[in-house]
């Protein structure tokens, strides 16, 4: 049965018995524990939660996750996936373990030509949480299962929650015997490759706080009402019903293989270190362009980061199989292919995903170059030392820096017929790993402050944003917190959180930034600095009690600062014009994929397909902005249905989740945006938008900087000032300064190029009298001097040959010493007469350096090191004489 197929009758199960089907959200939520929706429940869980009610009492849906905590076991082993889509039921409140099992039993056992994936019952398992006799007792009665196929297991595999505080319960697991032929007999307790989880129903009732049952602590509450959430895992159903070996044989993965065999002329199953890449890449392939699709873009933390390890992990994957070429792009079409058919935005968003995909194989390849010169020259120093081990501290660098996984560099290693010292490797990637974790631990203490948001949240319901239509109004403290706690009054001069019933005041969202200004009481007043939304609904107003007493339940009038708000609003207005103008220059893959309006500026980050815009462009599109001021349009702003938005033709974010209602921001025709920031009323009010730069902000990523109103006036004023000042300066007009400029470089590169030849010869004429000041030891000629001003480097060695060449067939030795910024540099070169009377210029170096507080070394005609003590260098001339006098 196809993948396709499996997902259709699971939705078409559910619908039948009063589901709503769901969407698959986003795989970015906006739930700051999670990097990605990693389980079906998750866009569900403020239902759980009880803060929002549920607007359906039963749902199901297939949802997109990933999971990338196992990423270097992905192709290792058969059943770790990062990508997968898991298909659940929820009930909000309604039916509880008795319609969980029924539903799950009736879909999983009833025949395939009655609707059923048709399993045989015989061959089903069960788990449940070790006390739970009521699951017990209806799988026996509802699913007819014999005592030896349930098996009582503890909270580790039979409780679940979402690893961080949240809705949790016991949980009875479904799972289906493969047969002797894949393992020990004993039911999943026994081995869970042949017994195959497919299926976890969760009794989703208690409350987790940051110590969780599934380690035997009690739950803190108990959720508002009894609930279901189930997970089966669509791939695995596949791999069973398609009567193939693993989840990477499955209809929807198989072809990314198929693809990697065809580009890279190996066979999948020839073996065992080529199908782990094979996997690696059919993996990440899946998980990648689903990541992108949802508006990730590579980047150096969180999210983009993640991304770009699975991007690089296909490029490293796909050279081992020996794919030269770039490869990506052919990747990621045939995910799209397969995909697109329950994603259908995979196919119309293409370009943008192709875009990213592209750029950042790009840049990498450009990086494995880099670190592959690192890799030889570590190499020559291995052979050069006469060793044969690369350092485990080479392995990491080019590991942490150039992104080589270990695979890839003991493979290289080996080609070079090295070994690596894999000990000191893995020392230093535990080492990076505690640090990664005591750094994930200290980020986890923001939750604490969430439980107390959530509390206010319970008792007072959402804050009433009512800075749309005002900037001012008369409210009520309802939570005061110090250090996250909840507190009853603070003093002047303490750091404070205060939430409000009502609120005029923005806080940061969608790029823009939150409005400041002042909480006013009768005997106090708060300074607020910023204004953030940890939990969705709440507006928290974080400032400073500048005078008196501050206590809970007080009465304020907030007050927002109206010339920062209004600053901050312009920007906001600019950032939708640059928008809409980069689309109409650039075409609509030009996607936003960020952006900031702060007072007076902005910042506009999207994706672009063709790289870097042309001068030309920016500047179309810098007057096509400013015509649009200048036509003075109303900026009206309502509320409308996401169809309806839609219809309208109104631009969304990519991977945004947006509810049923909308904001729309319309500028007439020429923008229309779904957004909830704060805008000017006309475009005229903007004054000027001037568009300072464009660049690049990652593969794929380009980003416009702009100032507005007054700030962009100030800049173009400093600007022409600036220039008036230059032409003064060149006695030019301000249009002949380009010219009048590049004579002066050019000039100037003659000359330094002048000069350099008459250096070179001076250094070079020097060389004679050098010669003559030779002394005579014992039969051999030695200059021992420190060279003229201004020699070191190359012309120290050059000098230093030059020297030698002049003392012909005698016996010479040749030492300069270079003094700069309290250093000294030193060559020693040896005439072959010199050698062969045994003196070795490498040799010599050893006997004078120390006097410098220096070493060094080379080969028998020319060494050269280095020191740190200058006033050594006659101490050390005089070490050099007597070595050569023994
Ligand atoms: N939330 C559960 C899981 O992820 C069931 O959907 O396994």
């Amino acid at each position: 049965m196809q993948t396709h197929e499996i997902v259709r009758r699971f939705t078409a199960h559910f619908e039948k018995n009063g589901h709503t089907p769901v969407p698959s959200a986003s795989l970015i939520l906006e739930d700051p524990q999670l990097l990605f929706v990693n389980a079906g429940m998750v866009q569900f869980k403020p239902y759980f939660l009880g803060d929002v009610p549920a607007p359906y009492p039963r749902a199901t849906s297939i949802q997109k996750c990933v999971r990338t905590p196992d990423i270097d076991e992905v192709g290792k082993t058969t059943r770790h996936t990062t990508f997968f889509q898991m298909a659940g039921n929820f009930s909000f409140g309604d039916y509880f373990k008795r319609g969980a099992i029924e539903f799950a039993w009736s879909l999983i056992t009833n025949p395939q030509d009655e609707g059923g994936y048709g399993f045989d019952p015989e061959r089903i398992w069960v788990t449940v949480y070790y006390d739970d006799d009521e699951a017990i007792a209806l799988w026996k009665e509802i699913a007819g299962l014999p005592d030896e196929r349930i098996q009582r297991r503890g909270g580790d595999d039979n409780y679940w929650d979402m690893g961080v505080p949240g809705p949790g319960g016991p949980c009875s697991e479904i799972y289906f015997d493969r047969g002797p032929e894949f393992g020990a007999d004993g039911g999943p307790e026994a081995d869970e490759d042949r017994y195959l989880e497919i299926w976890n129903l969760v009794f989703m009732q208690d409350e987790r706080g940051e110590l969780s049952p599934k380690k035997g602590h009690p739950p803190i509450g108990t959720l508002p009402h009894k609930n279901i959430d189930t997970g089966m895992g669509v791939e695995r159903v596949a791999f069973l019903l398609q009567d193939v070996n693993n989840v990477y044989e499955t209809d929807l993965v198989r072809p990314v293989i198929a693809k990697a065999e065809e580009l890279s002329g190996k066979r999948y199953g020839d073996n065992e270190a080529d199908d782990v890449r094979f996997r690696v890449i059919a993996d990440h392939a899946r998980s990648s362009v689903m990541i992108i699709g949802d508006g990730v873009t590579p980047g150096n933390e969180g999210r983009g980061y993640v991304l770009r390890r699975l991007l690089r992990r296909i490029v490293r994957s796909a050279r081992l199989l020996g794919i030269t070429e770039p490869c990506l792009l052919e990747f990621a079409k045939v995910v799209r292919d397969t995909m697109s058919p329950t994603y259908p935005e995979l196919a119309s968003d293409f370009e943008r995903i192709a875009a990213v995909v592209r750029g950042e194989e790009e840049t990498f390849r450009s990086t494995l170059s880099a670190g592959e010169k690192i890799f030889e020259h570590a190499v020559t120093d291995v052979r050069k030392a006469g060793g044969h081990t690369l350092p485990g501290d080479e392995a990491f660098q080019l590991h942490d820096t150039y992104g080589f996984p270990i695979d890839l560099t003991l493979e290289m290693a080996a080609e070079a017929g090295l070994t690596v010292d894999q000990d000191r490797f893995t020392a230093l990637m535990d080492e990076q790993r505690r640090r990664a974790k005591a750094d994930a631990a200290e980020r986890k203490v923001g939750f604490v402050d969430a439980s107390v948001y959530r509390a206010v949240l319970d008792t007072h319901g959402a804050t009433d944003f009512l800075g749309y239509q005002t900037l001012d109004s008369e409210s009520r403290i309802v939570g005061l917190l110090r250090d996250g706690q909840t507190v009853p009054a603070a003093e002047e001069g303490e750091s404070v959180e205060v939430l409000l019933d009502r609120t005029p005041f923005y806080a940061e969202a969608g790029g823009q930034l939150a409005d400041t200004g002042v909480l006013k009481g009768d005997s106090f007043q708060i300074r607020v600095d910023d204004v953030q939304s940890p939990v969705a609904g709440l507006r928290v107003h974080r400032g400073v009690v500048t005078a008196g007493t501050v206590t809970l339940d007080a009465s304020v009038v907030a007050e927002v600062d109206p010339a920062r708000r209004a600053a901050v609003s312009r920007a906001h207005t600019g950032t939708h014009l640059v928008h809409a103008g980069v689309r109409n220059a650039l075409g609509s893959s030009a996607a936003q994929a960020g952006s900031l309006n702060a007072p007076g500026r902005l910042r506009f980050d999207f994706t672009s397909p063709t790289g870097a815009v042309d001068p030309a462009a920016l500047v179309e599109i810098e007057e096509e902005v400013n015509s649009v001021l200048q036509s003075d349009r109303e900026v009206q702003t309502y509320e409308t249905s996401l169809d309806e938005a839609r219809n309208l033709g109104a631009m969304m974010l990519f991977g945004e989740k947006y509810g049923d209602r909308v904001r729309v921001v319309d500028m007439g025709d020429y923008s229309r945006e779904l957004c909830g920031g704060t805008h000017v009323r006309r475009t005229g009010e903007l004054g000027m938008v001037r568009v300072l730069s464009e660049s690049s902000i990652g593969s794929g990523v380009r980003r416009v900087e702009a100032l507005v109103g007054l700030d962009a006036f100030q800049h173009a004023t400093t600007e022409h000032l600036l220039v008036n000042q230059l032409a003064d300066q060149m006695k030019a007009r301000p249009e002949d300064l380009p010219e009048r400029i590049n004579g002066l470089v050019e000039r100037l590169r003659i000359a330094e190029r002048d000069l350099e030849k008459h250096r070179a010869e001076a250094v070079l004429a020097s060389a004679g009298a050098l010669a003559d000041k030779a002394e005579d030891l014992d039969g051999t000629a030695l200059v021992a001097v420190t060279a003229p001003d201004g020699v070191s480097g190359n012309d120290l060695r050059t000098l230093a040959a030059d020297v030698r060449g002049k003392l012909g067939d005698r016996p010479g030795v040749v030492a300069l010493f270079a003094v700069a910024d309290g250093k000294v540099s030193f060559v020693v070169a040896t005439t072959k007469a010199a050698r062969d009377n045994g003196f070795a210029a490498g040799k010599l170096i050893p006997e004078f350096a120390p006097a410098v507080g220096g070493r060094g070394g080379g080969k028998p005609d020319l060494a050269q090191g280095g020191g740190t003590d200058p006033a050594g260098v006659d101490a050390a001339v005089q070490k050099l004489r007597s070595a050569i006098r023994k």
